[in-house]
């Protein structure tokens, strides 16, 4: 029933359909670029699920084949303000040689030879610590940054003043949720190309594409869930049954991929609340403080309370956390209790006294 499994994964390299207006926003602050100027910077936002990174990848590959664009793609989770450089520089066709270790003035240079035009898409913005590196990226000449996040308010917020014009108005591109007809035709080619004989019925898909609410990843996740379980249960189609039990398993899995993403401090916050939760939000505050060097063990710089809620945002953000005003939620607690992350940390001992 499954032929292809790689059509059913994040990386997988498909048609973006149903984003055109984001699109061709994000064309016209790129146009430039076909000149050999600097693009203009843009920041990405919306729910996760939604299509912000396949749809930037799209577009730059598209553009690179066109006109030889130089573009890279940094996955920022953990990583610090000379990390995201180095990558940056080796990332780039002329980047030159360069060391992890080598000093922060150093890369500078590196960037500022390696020459634009150059767009670096910053994914996941809103985890890296550092947001410095704004200015080191957009103090280049020809160096632009397309920013990949999920709530463009907190973004924003931890940029600094003179940045922040950069991102705002017309270079900030909302990504929202699909309509039920738009997510079918998304799912459609998905099915094609990863199922054989058509396990599946158009009713099928529609109600997929319904029950997911518009979130494309957890549409396509189900669909590849749902055939599992059929396979499982020797169903020559898929049935009713395994879309049902599909949700779950996809979301179970979407958040063990989610979870193992973040960079360990939010595993350890992760594993904070799960074993305290459900917590009021002064309880968690007070957890907070008690474990706060347990948590930073082996970082650069500890976060204060209020940067520890953005964390926890984040990770609700990724259906890992209900946290109180966001959802219904009256307390903070983790969604999935049996969910663990995978570092070693146990409250129980890192207590401060
Ligand atoms: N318009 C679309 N056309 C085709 N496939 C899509 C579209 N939108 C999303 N997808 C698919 O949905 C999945 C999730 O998309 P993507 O990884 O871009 O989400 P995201 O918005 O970056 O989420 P996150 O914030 O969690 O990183 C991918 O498999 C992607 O190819
Ligand atoms: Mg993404």
């Amino acid at each position: 029933m499954i032929t292809n499994r790689w059509v059913f994964d994040d990386e997988y390299p498909a048609t973006i359909l149903h984003r055109n207006t984001e699109l061709d926003a994000l064309s016209r602050l790129l146009s430039p670029t076909q000149h050999g100027l600097g693009a203009e910077n843009a920041l990405i936002h919306g729910p996760s699920g939604v299509g912000k990174t396949a749809s930037a990848r799209w577009l730059l590959d598209n553009l690179r084949d066109e006109y030889g664009l130089e573009w890279s793609h940094i996955e920022c989770s953990g990583k610090t303000r000379n990390g995201v450089l180095y990558e940056a520089v080796t990332k780039h066709s002329d980047g030159g040689v360069v060391h992890r270790n080598d000093p922060h003035g150093e890369l500078l240079r590196a960037i500022e030879a390696a020459g634009g035009p150059y767009v670096v898409v910053l994914d996941e913005g809103d985890v890296v610590p550092d947001l410095d590196v704004l200015g080191d990226f957009l103090g280049a000449r020809g160096v632009s940054v397309i920013a990949i996040s999920h709530s463009d308010t907190e973004w924003l917020n931890r940029v600094g003043p003179d940045l922040r014009p950069e991102f705002r108005g017309d270079n900030a591109i909302e990504f929202r949720k699909y309509h039920l007809e738009g997510l079918v035709d998304i799912l459609e080619p998905r099915v094609e190309a990863g199922l054989v004989g058509r396990p599946i019925t158009d009713g099928q898909l529609e109600w997929i594409a319904d029950e997911t609410g518009g979130v494309a990843r957890w549409a396509i996740k189900t669909i590849l869930a749902s055939a599992e379980l059929a396979l499982e249960r020797n169903h020559d189609a898929i049935l009713e049954d395994d879309i049902a039990d599909g949700f779950g398993r996809a979301k179970r899995k979407m958040r063990e991929d989610n979870l193992r993403s973040l960079p360990v401090t939010y595993q350890r916050l992760y594993e904070l609340l799960r074993a305290i939760g459900p917590v009021s939000g002064s309880e968690m505050k007070q957890a907070y403080r008690n474990h706060k060097d347990a948590i930073f063990e082996g970082r650069r710089r500890e976060v204060g309370w209020r940067q520890a809620q953005n964390y926890l945002s984040k990770m609700a953000d990724y259906d890992l956390v209900e946290k109180p005003g966001e959802t219904n939620a009256k307390q903070y607690s983790v969604v999935d209790d049996g969910l663990e992350a995978p570092v070693e940390f146990d409250p129980r001992e890192t207590a401060e006294p």
